[in-house]
């Protein structure tokens, strides 16, 4: 299933898997799972305790002979992770880390995301070169991936967890290996061994800083998990590392691709796009729709507890079960002509942010994110065009993301700054 065509446009393979049938045993997919496509399917799995997220394990084992003993660490790591930890233990984890994700934190958060994206607005236009009064408007061209959607996760997520900034390069580097491992449906030893380098890396980087937050507690997120720490051991040590080696791996290995394929799907869409622009207050619905067209995580993991039957099918305890969610959000029993792209949709909510206990933490700090962003790009980049009618996309089948997105915009452009935060999220 797992092609190049499936990777650069997942839709047709999905709808013909689900004109198959509601559930499909594939012997391919992670060493063997269960599929499912159906909107209501994935979210009842998704909310369904008897379907466990203690998953980490299995990826060691779908990377072939020996890998089970040596990705012993990737293991030990991330199965502490919100992620990959069933209640009650989650239950008591999540309590800590909403903290970190209430309104109140958001609104001083927004500031500080408006900031980063004008500083990165800055810098594209400051490439585009001086402009002369009365110098004739000409297009200029900047990859939207690397210079504006790669770098604005990783530098919010360092700004809420009180983190050096100069540091990010390594906090990509070490979640693409991660993404890589993780998104791979049948990932060889080389990635398995480059995730788990990547994830002691990222777990090292904090505990070293560690001493010196202690020290020093301010406000932000890493700082409340210290707090946590210390008053009776709601969170133990390892577990504080875990969820912040989380938090910088899940926040920006998926926000960076909501602003890459939205963006893509506003431009190859024009009239939408228009529409958006014309009134900017539909950019809450529109992020929406934007999120439900192309999800970000195609798909999820869970291994059953016990046997469970569903559409006829007996799937046994220690399955593997793949809630589709890329799927789910294109199923017509769900939406009306789901593959068409309308900012203005009503039709109940998207499974981009999962569902159930495990529903993303973040995804309000997303929306804000992504209003901020989006919003200053309409107002600072004007006539923005695709500068090319085909894409490249990268090889992972869980975090679909653009390899590059290539623009144009009008230069000189007005000098328009979003002095103040919009943003309905707040
Ligand atoms: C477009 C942006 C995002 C998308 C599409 C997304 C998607 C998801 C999905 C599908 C899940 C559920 C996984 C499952 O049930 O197996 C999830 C969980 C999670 N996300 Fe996000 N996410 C996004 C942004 C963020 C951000 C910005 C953060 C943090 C700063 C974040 C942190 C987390 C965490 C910690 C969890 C685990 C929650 C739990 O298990 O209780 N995510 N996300």
């Amino acid at each position: 299933m797992i092609n190049e065509d499936f990777l650069n446009d997942p839709y047709p393979a999905y709808h013909a898997l689900r004109a198959e049938g509601a559930l499909h045993w594939s012997p391919e997919f992670c060493g063997g799972a269960w599929l499912l496509t159906g909107h209501a399917d994935v979210a009842s799995v998704l909310r369904d305790p008897r379907f466990s997220v203690r998953r980490a394990g299995g990826w060691a084992n779908s990377s072939g002979p020996g890998a089970v003993t040596e990705l012993r660490e990737f293991k030990r790591i991330f199965s502490r992770s919100l992620l990959f930890v069933d209640a009650p233990q989650h239950t008591r984890l999540r309590q800590v880390m909403n903290a970190g994700f209430k309104p109140v934190a958001l609104q001083e958060l927004a500031p500080q995301i408006q900031v980063i994206v004008d500083r990165l607005l800055d810098e594209v236009l400051a490439k585009a070169g001086p402009t002369a009064a009365g110098q004739c408007a000409e297009f200029v061209q900047f990859d939207f991936m690397r210079d504006f959607a790669r770098p604005l996760p990783a530098l919010v997520i360092a700004s809420m967890l009180g983190i050096a900034a100069e540091d990010r390069s390594d906090f990509v580097a070490w979640s693409d290996d991660i993404a890589a491992f993780i998104g791979s449906p049948t990932p060889t030893l080389e990635i398995a061994r480059a995730a788990q380098v990547s994830l002691i890396a990222m777990n090292e980087y904090f505990r070293q800083l560690l001493p010196q937050r202690r020290a020093a507690l301010g406000d932000d997120l890493m700082s409340q998990l210290i707090r946590a720490e210390a008053s009776g051991g709601i969170i133990t040590t390892k577990e504080l590392l875990a969820q912040c080696c989380t938090l910088l791996f899940a926040g920006h290995e998926t926000t960076r691709n909501l602003l890459g394929n939205g963006m893509l799907a506003l431009l190859q869409h024009p009239q939408q796009w228009q529409a958006l622009q014309a009134t900017p207050s539909l950019l809450p619905s529109a992020l929406k729709e934007l999120l439900r067209f192309d999800s970000p995580v195609q798909y999820t993991g869970r291994r059953l507890k016990v046997d469970v039957e569903m559409h006829g099918q007996l799937m046994k305890k220690g399955d593997l079960v793949i809630p589709l969610i890329g799927a789910a959000n294109r199923d017509p029993a769900k939406y009306t002509d789901p593959d068409r792209l309308d900012i203005q949709r009503n039709e109940g909510a998207h499974l981009s942010f999962g569902y159930g206990p495990h529903v993303c933490i973040g995804a309000t700090l997303t929306y804000l994110e992504a209003e901020i962003a989006m919003r200053s790009v309409m107002q600072r980049l004007p006539q923005l065009r695709l500068a090319s009618s085909t894409q490249s996309w990268g090889v992972n089948a869980v975090y679909r993301s653009l390899n590059a997105l290539p623009l144009q915009f009008a230069h000189p452009a007005p000098a328009v700054k979003p002095s103040v935060v919009e943003a309905a999220y707040v």
